[in-house]
């Protein structure tokens, strides 16, 4: 092991670009700050294209052909991922750290067996004989609610339904027991009842198993059942970010109140919903000063100047934005 430390994963400063060279530049993360302690569980929410899945896939190096890291650093479990050998990456991904996506379809191959797959998975990081693995998917197969563990392993995934199959890629994403487990928008695709039972069957697990999760999201509520903390990004940075109940009660940036005002609730379901005005800039490397000033009802002169530094509202709350830094001064400035 090399250096301790109390976090499960610490980003630092992440800048992930687009292009380069030949085609024009694009930055898409700009700066990224994450900490994760083990067994937590982070929402990671804000608009379309902010940012959240380039965030995911830079932890697993998995970003797409023509973006790559800039700067920045990922450590997780105290070690440097972006440094990390590709071998040693491999053997990382799919065991300590693993992914769950909006389609299920997608991680399974369409001609091969669901048991067949998530014996692979194991026989590939796991020291277990074959009967140690057929009786670890059993295992598996019964704490995400599939106990009928010859019919699921036999069937090829359209045989499953959309929960089912969700089910059982959370199977395979468990299945070599990760201390990290990122999920993104895992319940988009599925119909509200479904997602809820997943999103359930998600906190129970996690609860009982004690990994963490990077849950990435557009749907608050879902944070709010499922996340300890919460990050929010706004063009490819974290602008506020506070223990769950502190962020639906006090939300300290103006960005993150229009968030929160736009999200559908029981209680709006079929009212109009509030919005905020405009769209999230094509370039936020482009941008001087806040990102979010343009969009912003409260921003003065300086707002479109000066970078905001991320300030402590309290010890386990921060925003980026001027009027946290200090409201009185900011004001008379504008
Ligand atoms: N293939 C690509 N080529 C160029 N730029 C891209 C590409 N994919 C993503 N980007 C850039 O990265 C930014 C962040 O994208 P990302 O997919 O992380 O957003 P997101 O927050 O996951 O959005 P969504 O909620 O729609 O999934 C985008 O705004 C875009 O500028
Ligand atoms: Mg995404």
């Amino acid at each position: 092991m090399s250096t301790t430390t109390d976090a499960l994963l610490t980003i630092d400063d992440l800048r992930v670009v687009f292009g380069g060279r030949h085609a024009p530049r694009l930055t898409a993360l700009d700066g990224v700050e994450l900490r994760l302690a083990p067994g937590e569980s982070l929402g990671l929410v804000g608009e379309t294209g902010c940012g959240k899945t380039m965030t995911g896939l830079s932890v697993l190096r998995l970003l797409p052909p023509g973006a790559k890291v800039s700067t920045g650093s990922i450590r997780f479990e105290g070690e440097d991922l972006l440094r990390m050998p590709e071998r040693r990456m491999r053997r990382l991904r799919g065991s300590r750290v693993t992914m769950i996506f909006q389609n299920p379809a997608s991680a399974f191959n369409p001609v091969f067996t669901i048991g067949w797959q998530i014996d692979r998975v194991m026989s590939q990081h796991l020291d277990l004989d074959r009967r140690g693995r057929r009786e670890r998917l059993a295992e598996v197969l019964g704490e995400v609610g599939l106990p009928d563990v010859d019919r699921i392993a036999a069937a090829y995934p359209h045989q499953l339904s959309g929960g089912m199959l969700q089910r059982a890629m959370i199977a395979m994403a468990l299945v070599n027991r990760p201390s990290l487990v990122i999920a993104d928008e895992p319940t988009t695709a599925l119909d509200a009842t479904i997602a809820a039972q997943i999103l359930a069957l998600l906190r129970r697990l996690q609860d009982e198993h004690g990994f963490g999760v990077l849950f990435i999201t557009h749907n608050l509520p879902a944070v709010r059942q499922l996340c300890d903390r919460v990050a929010v990004l706004y063009a490819g940075r974290v602008i506020e970010t506070a223990p769950t109940a502190e962020l639906f009660a006090a939300a300290q940036h103006p960005y993150t109140r229009g968030l929160l005002a736009s999200a559908p609730s029981v209680a709006s379901r079929g009212s109009r919903l509030a919005a905020i005005e405009g769209s999230v800039p094509p370039d936020p490397g482009a941008v001087i000063g806040c990102s979010f000033a343009p969009r912003c009802p409260l921003a003065f002169d300086e707002c479109r100047r000066v970078r905001p530094p991320a300030v402590p509202i309290t010890p386990t709350h921060e925003s980026a934005c001027l009027l946290a830094l200090e409201p009185d001064t900011a004001r008379a400035s504008a």
